[in-house]
Parts: structure tokens; sequence; C-alpha cells
């Protein structure tokens, strides 16, 4: 797949076409999960449901902000063994599932949830694992118009159509820091050092989907390390902020695999870089 061109295309759709999506292509998406699929812990059991459009009534109130369920004629959703890291691992996992959809012109929206056991009765799952995301996916409506996010509070999300490309966001600037944070002094030189390959890794950091679009994160580079930081928010919830480290993870990774395969990233750290309060280390990975 060529991630850079996926991720440079890839937003949320929210309007689908009343088409199912040809059996040859739910095929391949399960084919891909089982042999191909990016994982951060392979060692972890996960298994991937294909759900088709019945799943939407019963998904009505289990899933989507404030409860709005994106109907779509298709849903993916995970589950996964619960460990420590499962639901990061289940964001990396289910983001490249994404950038597969796109592969295959397909769109997608991922949806959150709170309640893992509401949702398996809803779709009728009796399982020892845990839903650990969900992401609904098919043909995107052709239109201008999208369906745009006006987030007024966390119980208040509208979702309204309106001429709307993309959801904006935070550039490298914002978002990737030298040896402490908040210091873009020597970013530059150190990317460039890489020639364009490591700014085109933080630049898909920098595309990658959040809970309310709100990148409650960033990166550190210092000696040779680069570290993935948390920013406390008080919007998402805990489920959400470890999806969404999950799938930034993919982002850089996907990239950086082109030119560094080896990459391995260790979870947890003290922390350092002189974070404001608040702030902690979620993984840091050497180049
Ligand atoms: C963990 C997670 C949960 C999300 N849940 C929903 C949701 O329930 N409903 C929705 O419309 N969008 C949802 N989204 C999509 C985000 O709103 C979207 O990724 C963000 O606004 C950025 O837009 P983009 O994906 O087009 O780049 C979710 C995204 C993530 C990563």
């Amino acid at each position: 797949m060529n991630y850079s061109a996926l991720i440079q295309n890839r937003k949320s759709v929210r309007a689908f076409i009343e088409k199912a999506v040809c059996t040859s292509e739910l095929e391949s998406i399960k084919e891909y999960y089982s042999k191909s699929v990016k994982r951060l812990f392979p060692e972890y059991k996960t298994e991937l449901l294909v759900l088709g459009t019945e799943a939407r009534e019963a998904l009505e109130g289990a899933a989507g902000y404030s409860s709005y369920l994106v109907g779509a004629p298709h849903y993916l959703v995970l589950l996964s063994e619960k460990a420590e890291y499962a639901v990061e691992n289940a964001g990396y996992i289910m983001e490249d599932l994404v950038i597969k959809l796109a592969d295959l012109n397909l769109d997608s929206c991922w949806l959150t949830f709170t309640e893992s056991e509401k949702v398996k009765k809803a779709i009728g799952v009796e399982s020892e694992l845990e839903v650990a995301a969900i992401v609904a996916f098919g043909y995107g409506v052709k239109t201008t118009k999208r369906l745009r996010l006006n987030i007024q509070s966390m119980s208040n999300v509208d979702i309204t159509a309106q001429r709307h490309y993309v959801d904006p966001k935070l550039g490298i600037n914002d978002m990737v820091f030298m040896n402490s944070w908040g210091n873009s002094e020597g970013v530059e030189e150190y990317i460039g050092f890489f020639d364009d390959m490591l700014w085109e890794a933080f630049y898909a950091a920098t595309l990658a989907p959040s809970y309310l679009n709100r990148q409650a994160y960033g990166f550190v580079i210092s000696n040779g390390r680069i570290t993935l930081i948390s920013k406390p928010d008080e919007y998402n919830t805990e489920l959400d902020s470890k999806l969404n480290f999950g799938i930034v993870l993919l982002h850089f990774t996907a990239i950086a695999q082109g030119w560094a395969p080896t990459i391995k990233w260790e979870f947890g750290g003290e922390p350092s870089f002189q974070l404001p309060e608040g702030y902690k280390v979620v993984a840091s990975c050497s180049l």
C-alpha cells in the first residue's frame, strides 16, 4: 500500500450510500487482517468482526458521538483480550484497516463507544474478548457537502451538512519538539538530516484521525529517540485517548518503516523533557 498517499487522502466520511460492499472486497479486508495487518503487540489475542447493515440498528445508542451513530452499510468491530496497552494495540490495528479500506476506495469513520458489554449485547456477540474499536465503512456519498462536526461541548456535538473538506489539523511545528516540550529550535535541522523521510512520518502523524479532532498528543525528539507525549484533555475519555495513541503511532510507523523497518515502540517511561503538569510519556522508539 502507498501509505503516504492513502494517509493524505483519508478523511472521516459520515454519509454513505445504501449499497453493500461486494463480497470479494469484504474477503480481502478479512484476509488483510489475518495475514498482514500491523500490530504493536502481535501476541495479544484479537478478533475482527465484519458486520453488515443489520448491525446499524443494533449499534444505535451504543456507539457514536452523543450516541449519534454514523449510519453505514458495514461496521468493523475489533475485539481484544484485556491487557496492558491492548487498547493502543487495537487503535493501531484498526487504523491500519482504515488505511486498507482507503486502498480499496472505501470510506470510513471511527466510532466512539463507552461500554464493551453494551455493544456486545447489541450485536449479539458472546465472547470473552472485549470490544476495543469500532469503525463504520462503505461507499461515501459523493458530494461537496459533508457532515461537519460542530463541537459545542462533550454533550452537544452537532453534526450538520456543510461545505467542508477536511477537519483542520495541527502542523508539525505544533506537534514535534526538540529535547524539551514546546522547544521548536533544532527540529527542522534534525528532520532535515533524514532528507524528507522523517518529515513525511511526522506529517502522517499530524493527519491521524483523533477523537473530536482533539489531537491531544505530540512528540519530543531527544538523544536519537522519539517519544510520544499525551496532553491532558478534558474531552477525551481514557479509552478514546488510548485509541488515539495507537492511531497516531500507526501513521508515524507505517511511513517510517519504509526506511527504518525495525522500529519498536516501548511503552511507558519517566516524565522528562520539562513536560508541563499533566503531560505524560506514552511510548518511545529509537531511529
Ligand atoms: C477514537 C475515535 C473515536 C471517534 N468517534 C467518532 C464518532 O463517534 N462519530 C463521528 O462522527 N466521528 C468520530 N471520530 C472521528 C473524528 O471526529 C475525526 O477523526 C476527526 O474529526 C478528524 O477528522 P478526519 O478523520 O476527517 O481527519 C472518532 C475518531 C476517533 C479516533
